[in-house]
């Protein structure tokens, strides 16, 4: 049983969104500040929709948590949708008379959606039964709860930031700053990217696109700093932490695919290019194990360990699939072509996907920090944490 995990529940449109969280150790600060901004930042960025300034994303904590610190029992989350007041009928709990549900119904499957697999798979007539659920509404859980996560990991000197390298055709050059600085640059960019005149250009592609009724994706970059070495293992594979953090990513609506530090490209470069090579320690220290690497192209993972270097992990989010100017699909009912179901969508999100990311790479971390270092309350993991670190820290 894995020592943190998680459930979300909850329809893009329903009432709420509904998240626990279990395996949180006891006596952790829970800033209700820190969740509400990070729930902010999934919001921004240039090219969402109108649902951004429908929803405020104000969540309550239910339980876990007693006069501003963690219990160690089960953190549950609520966080309300404004909009199910418009969708009221649509999303009803109770039946509803057939008319109305003939109204409501979503009839026509979009393409790049769950629409028709899952309408097949489940038996629904109406796709809106599974684009409810497959929608990336549900993501603002993945962020309270992961939030929580981050939280757990800033205690142990653990930082996790975003930014965005591609939107469409337009390519941020490579980050010279290091991820501490990363946030405060890419918060104030509309579209989370470092350097301000690839952000410019990458602004001016989404309103192109939003302008021909089209939509853009991209890739971002999350990172750790700060980790310990020896999250993850190599003698399982299902230990290896790449896998978990794959996972997480995948799992993120839209995301095509992983890459951990350089990635694809070294498949494209002879071994003498793609390792990183060992540098000593310092001797005058008595700390000749304090050893470095020359680069970071495994990107802090090597035979499923972190190495103590920055983890770097980018993600390819494939455009958003609803276009203003639908794209061909069929009447199920028919087998007739129709134009695809239309629903009110963001142009692009991918700087909202590098903020979840950070929610997503936090869970994962906490789990891992949670299983190397193991206790139920903070005052019990911290030191852990804190000696094993000052004796492996890497320069
Ligand atoms: C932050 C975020 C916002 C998204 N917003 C939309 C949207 O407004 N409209 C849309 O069609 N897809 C949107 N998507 C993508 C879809 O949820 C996703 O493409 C769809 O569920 C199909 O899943 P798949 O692409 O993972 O196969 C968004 C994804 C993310 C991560």
């Amino acid at each position: 049983m894995s020592r943190l995990r998680f459930l979300t529940a909850g329809e893009s449109h329903g009432k709420w969104l509904v998240g626990i969280l279990e395996g949180v150790p006891a006596g952790l600060p829970v800033s209700l500040e820190t969740i509400q901004d990070e729930l902010q930042r999934r919001k921004q960025g240039h090219g969402r929709g109108a649902r951004q300034k429908i929803e405020t994303d104000e969540f309550e904590i239910a339980s876990g948590v007693r006069q501003g610190f963690t219990l160690g029992s089960p953190i549950s989350v609520l966080i309300a949708n404004r909009d199910w007041k418009t969708w009221q009928e649509a999303l009803s709990v109770a039946p509803l008379p057939s008319a109305e549900i003939e109204r409501c119904r979503v009839a026509i499957p979009r393409p790049g959606h769950a629409d028709f697999a899952g309408a097949l798979k489940y038996g629904h007539a109406d796709m809106r039964n599974v684009l409810e659920r497959a929608s990336a509404r549900e993501t603002a859980m993945r962020v309270a709860v992961g939030s929580i996560a981050r939280l757990f990991l800033a205690e142990a000197g653990i930082t996790v930031a975003s930014r965005v390298i591609r939107i469409g055709a337009v390519e941020s050059p490579d980050a010279v700053s290091s991820p501490e600085t990363w946030r405060k640059i890419a918060d104030a960019s509309p579209v989370r990217c470092l350097d301000s005149d690839a952000s410019a250009r990458m602004v001016q592609a989404i309103d192109e696109a939003q302008k021909q009724g089209d939509t853009l994706g991209g890739i971002f970059e999350v990172a750790a700093s700060g980790l310990p070495i020896g999250l993850g293992s190599h003698v399982h594979w299902d230990r290896r932490i790449e896998g978990p953090i794959a996972q997480a990513f995948m799992s993120l609506n839209a995301i095509k695919g992983v890459e951990i530090g350089g990635g694809f490209s070294l498949a494209a470069v002879p071994g003498s290019q793609a390792q990183d090579e060992l540098l000593p320690g310092d001797e005058s220290r008595g700390r000749s194990w304090n050893a470095s690497y020359r680069t970071n192209h495994s990107g802090g993972i090597v035979g499923g360990i972190t190495t103590g270097q920055l983890l770097s992990v980018r993600a390819a989010m494939k455009p958003i699939a609803t276009l203003m100017r639908p794209l061909n699909s069929i009447d199920p009912r028919t087998g007739l072509p129709a134009h695809a179901h239309v629903e009110r969508a963001d142009v692009c999100a991918v700087p909202a996907a590098a903020v979840i990311g950070e929610s997503l790479l936090a869970l994962v971390l906490a789990e891992a920090v949670l299983e190397k270092f193991g206790g139920d309350s903070m005052n019990e993991i911290l030191p852990r944490i804190l000696a094993w670190k000052d004796r492996q820290h890497l320069a």
